[in-house]
C-alpha cells in the first residue's frame, strides 16, 4: 500500500516536472522583456504579447494587480495549440479556482469546452467580472540580457482565463484582455518565472504617452541608455498581503492579488499631513491601506485624506496664483509661475512615509499635470469617503520611476525618479541583438 502510493506519488511529480520543464529548450533566458505604451485615449498601459499556434500578437492592457491573463475567445481564437484545463487538475488547483463548467452549450470551441476549470477574469477598468473557462496556449515572448532584447522563447502551455468580447468593454482600441502581473500563482510574473527557473522577481518602469516602457521578469541587470542599471541603488520596503480579495468578485477567503505597501503617513515639504492614521491600516475586513495600481491613471485618495493633500499643498505653493480647477483635479496653478527642474515643474515635493524611516518622494514630474496651456494641476482624484482602498497609487505618478516586485521575499524596490540619475522609462534599448 505504502508503496504503490510512493509509487504514484513519484510518477505525478516526474510528469509535472517534465510538463514543466518543457518550457526550456536548450536556451533557458535569465529575464524576459515586455514594451509597454500608454494609449492617450485611456490612459491605460498597453503591452502586447504572441499567442497561438499560428502565433498571433495579442493587445493587453497591463494590471499590476490582475489574478491572472484573460482574453477575449469569441472573436477570431483560432489556434491548433489550445487546450482546456479539466476540472479538478493540477493546473486548476493552481490558478485556486473555485468552480468548473460542466456542460457548455455550443460547438465546442476555446472558451467552450464540457467539464472545464472556471475563473472569474475582473475587468478592473471597469470594475466588473464574469465567468470564463481555464485555457492552456503557447505564448511567446522577448528574452533579454537586460540590456536588449535577444532570443524569442516560449511557454508552451501558458494558463490564462477566456472571456467574450463585450467584457472588452472599457479597454483601449484593439485590446482583447488584461495582462495581469498580481501575486498569485498564475500570474505572468509567476508562470514565467517557473517556466525559465529564473527569479520571481519583475519589475515595471512605465512612460507617458509617444515613448515605450517596460516590464522585466526575472532580476535585473536593467540597462536603461546610457548605459544605467537602474536595478541598482533601489529603496526596499515590504509588501503587504490584504486578507482579503479586492477583486471585482471573489470567494470569501481569497487573499488580495494587488501590492499593498505600509504608507504611514504624508510629508509635503517635510512637513505631516494631518491624517486619519485609521484610514493608512488594512482592516478585518480589508478596508484601507495602500496600493500600487497601473489601472487608474492617477493616485485616488480617500476624500479626507484628498482633502488634507490638496489644503497642504496650496499652503506651501501660497505665492503662485491658483486658476480654476479642470476634472478630474481639484487644485490648479498657473504655470506661468512655476519654475522648472530636471524632476519636473518646481513644486514641493510630497513624501509617502514607509516603515524604517524610508520614504518614497514624488516630485513635480510625478505630481503636476499639465492640463492645458499655461494649467498645471496637483495629479491626485478624490476618491469618496469610504473606498476599498484608501490610497491607490497611479500610473501617472509611477511614470519614470522602477518599481522592482520580489514575490519571493515579498518585498517593493523602488528607484523614486530616474530623472534624477539621468535616464528615464523610455530608455531601454529595444534594438534586438537576437
Ligand atoms: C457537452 O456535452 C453535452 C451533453 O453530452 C453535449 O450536448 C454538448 O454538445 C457538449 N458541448 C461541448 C462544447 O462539447
Ligand atoms: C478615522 O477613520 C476610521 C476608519 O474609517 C473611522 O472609523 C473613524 O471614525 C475616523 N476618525 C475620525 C476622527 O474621523
Ligand atoms: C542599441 O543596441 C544595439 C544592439 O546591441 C546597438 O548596436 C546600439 O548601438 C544600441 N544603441 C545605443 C544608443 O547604444
Amino acid at each position: 500500500m505504502a508503496l504503490t502510493q510512493k509509487f504514484l506519488l513519484f510518477c505525478c511529480f516526474s510528469f509535472f516536472f517534465s510538463t514543466l520543464s518543457a518550457a526550456q529548450t536548450s536556451f533557458r533566458p535569465k529575464a524576459i522583456v515586455l514594451p509597454v505604451t500608454k494609449d492617450s485615449s485611456t490612459l491605460q498601459y498597453l503591452t502586447q504579447i504572441n499567442q497561438r499556434t499560428p502565433p498571433v500578437p495579442v493587445k493587453l492592457t497591463l494590471d499590476l494587480g490582475g489574478q491572472f491573463l484573460w482574453v477575449d475567445c469569441e472573436d477570431d481564437y483560432i489556434s491548433s495549440s489550445y487546450k482546456p484545463v479539466r476540472c479538478r487538475s493540477a493546473q486548476c488547483n493552481l490558478a485556486r479556482s473555485k468552480s468548473c463548467i460542466t456542460e457548455c452549450y455550443s460547438p465546442p470551441r476555446p472558451g467552450c469546452n464540457n467539464d472545464t476549470c472556471a475563473l472569474m477574469p475582473d475587468n478592473t477598468i471597469t470594475r466588473t467580472a464574469t465567468s470564463g473557462e481555464v485555457g492552456q496556449d503557447v505564448v511567446s515572448v522577448q528574452s533579454t540580457d537586460g540590456s536588449n532584447p535577444g532570443r524569442v522563447v516560449s511557454v508552451p502551455n501558458l494558463i490564462f482565463t477566456c472571456s467574450g468580447p463585450l467584457f472588452l468593454e472599457g479597454l483601449a482600441n484593439g485590446v482583447k484582455g488584461m495582462a495581469a502581473l498580481g501575486r498569485t500563482r498564475v500570474s505572468l510574473p509567476s508562470q514565467f518565472s517557473a517556466a525559465f527557473s529564473f527569479d520571481r522577481k519583475f519589475a515595471i518602469c512605465l512612460t507617458s504617452a509617444n515613448a515605450k516602457g517596460v516590464v522585466f521578469f526575472g532580476d535585473g541587470p536593467y540597462v536603461m541608455l546610457p548605459g544605467i542599471d537602474v536595478s541598482k541603488n533601489l529603496i526596499y520596503t515590504p509588501l503587504i498581503l490584504n486578507p482579503v480579495s479586492t477583486a471585482s468578485a471573489y470567494f470569501e477567503g481569497e487573499p488580495s492579488a494587488d501590492y499593498f505597501i505600509g504608507v504611514k503617513g504624508i510629508q509635503i515639504n517635510g512637513n505631516n499631513v494631518p491624517l486619519n492614521t485609521s484610514l493608512l491600516a488594512i482592516d478585518k475586513e480589508g478596508v484601507g491601506g495602500t496600493k500600487i495600481s497601473t489601472v487608474n491613471p492617477y493616485t485616488v485618495l480617500e476624500t479626507s485624506i484628498y482633502n488634507a493633500v490638496i489644503n497642504a499643498f496650496a499652503k506651501e505653493l501660497s505665492g503662485i496664483p491658483k486658476v480654476a480647477s479642470i476634472a478630474p483635479f481639484g487644485l490648479c496653478f498657473d504655470s506661468t509661475n512655476i519654475g522648472s527642474t530636471r524632476v519636473g515643474p518646481a513644486v514641493p515635493q510630497i513624501d509617502l512615509m514607509l516603515p524604517n524611516g524610508n520614504f518614497w518622494r514624488i516630485f513635480g514630474a510625478n505630481s503636476m499635470v499639465q492640463v492645458k496651456n499655461n494649467v498645471l494641476c496637483l495629479g491626485f482624484v478624490d476618491g469618496g469617503a469610504s473606498p476599498r482602498t484608501s490610497i491607490v497609487i497611479g500610473g501617472y505618478q509611477l511614470e519614470d520611476n522602477l518599481l522592482q516586485f520580489d514575490l519571493a521575499t515579498s518585498r517593493l524596490g523602488f528607484s523614486s525618479s530616474l530623472l534624477f540619475r539621468q535616464t528615464n522609462c523610455a530608455n531601454f534599448n529595444f534594438t534586438s541583438n537576437a
